[in-house]
């Protein structure tokens, strides 16, 4: 890969972003900032909403849903059939939790590390063991844990791209090659992923990633995306499901349900049209600006970060730089009041147990995290 940021036109991305101006916002993997260009395609939307009412459904917003649907198929390396768009990222777990023969498989495998609603999915199902893999560092999980506990038994390799509190960047390849050895799908939570990691999903081989506007495809709350692969679509048929999922949509036929032959038949019903239009605009700025420059700034960012932080005497939880991605835990005594003093500052992170969690994107700068690190550092550590 291409690491090279020189393309990115740092004070013309950085006019796109309101909150640049009036903050310092380090904390993109909670929640992506809102760009201008959102903005405008909301106010467009409520705009025709006022002037056509229902009629805009057919004339702008249903090409609104297939424009995203196209843009996000082409960012992550699959085909607009093999995507679909559902309310969260636990939906989405959900459907495919509910769309999967057993076959006599009632193990998952997911790890200590991922995002909790993962787990849940299984959790709450009396029939599964759902076995976690405990990380040895706290920090990654070695694929030779997933090599042990993935047998025969296993319905679900189930885990993140990326963990949420350590920024570990997990390799797809390795873990779909241990599900199929196995025979079990691989199902993979792509959410702090996607936009911060080049992705090329097929290529990958998994079966199921999930993901979302909300953090680094800076698009807002209210929408998931699903990815499923294209030989597999029509040999699933959901156990929930909605009109959207259903060939002749629009027939209104009680007795006709037929799964459409693309992901859509994993969809619920009608999608969040004002995440549609905001995660458009954020988009097509990841899409402008490139993942490969995305990757390369973002990684020159974090470098800038742990340096900056480990000069000032602080102690980090850290991913080795092979798998390191923009997620900087700083571990603290205090985590809730050093947010709380920062906020006071005008700088924007986050907290998770024992940590302050710092997520700089593309369109920060050096000087906003010497002034976080040196605001954080006045406060005790
Ligand atoms: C890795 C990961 N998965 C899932 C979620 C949230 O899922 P949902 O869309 O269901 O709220 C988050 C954060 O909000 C996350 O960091």
């Amino acid at each position: 890969m291409n690491l090279d940021d020189s393309t990115v036109d740092l004070d013309r991305l950085r006019a796109e972003f309101p909150i640049l101006s009036r903050k310092t916002y380090l904390n993109s993997c909670s929640l992506g900032a809102l760009s201008t260009r959102s903005q405008a395609y909301l106010a467009d939307f409520q705009e025709l909403w006022h002037e056509m009412g229902a009629s805009a459904w057919y004339e702008h917003w249903l090409g609104r849903i297939e424009d995203l649907r196209g843009r996000v198929a082409a960012f992550w390396g699959a085909e607009p059939a093999e995507t679909a768009l559902l309310p969260s990222t636990s939906v989405a777990l959900s459907v495919m939790s509910e769309s999967v023969a057993r076959t006599g498989r009632n193990r998952v495998v997911c790890t200590g590390l991922d995002f909790p609603t993962l787990a849940y999915q299984w959790a709450v199902k009396p029939d599964i063991e759902l076995v976690v893999l405990e990380s040895p560092d706290g920090v990654r999980i070695d694929p030779a844990q997933f090599e042990e506990a993935v047998d025969d038994r296993t319905l679900f390799l189930a885990t993140s791209h990326v963990f949420f509190t350590t920024g570990y960047v997990q390799d797809l390849e390795t873990l779909a090659g241990i599900a199929h050895r196995a025979g079990a799908y691989c199902l993979i939570d792509g959410y702090q992923g996607a936009g911060q990691v080049p992705l090329d999903l097929e290529s990958t081989g998994v079966d199921f990633y999930t993901a979302g506007p909300l953090k680094w495809l800076l698009g807002g709350p209210g929408l998931a995306y699903l990815y499923v692969r294209r030989e597999l679509i029509e040999g699933l048929e959901p156990r929930i499901t909605s009109w959207f999922a259903t060939e002749g949509q629009f027939d209104f036929d009680l007795q006709g349900f037929r799964y459409r032959p693309d992901a859509r038949r994993f969809e619920m019903g009608t999608p969040a049209l004002p995440t549609v239009h905001t995660a458009l605009g954020g988009q097509e700025i990841i899409d402008e600006v490139g993942i490969e420059a995305i990757v390369a700034r973002n990684r020159r960012l974090t470098e800038h970060l742990i340096v900056r932080c480990q000069e000032s005497g602080m102690t980090l939880r850290l991913a080795d730089p092979d798998h390191r991605s923009a997620i900087v835990m700083v571990r603290h005594d205090d985590p809730v009041g050093a947010v709380r003093h920062l906020g006071e500052h005008g700088i924007i992170v986050d907290h998770r147990p024992g940590f302050v969690r710092i997520s700089p994107h593309v369109y920060n700068t050096d000087e906003e995290i010497d002034r976080c690190v040196e605001t954080l550092a006045a406060y005790a550590l």
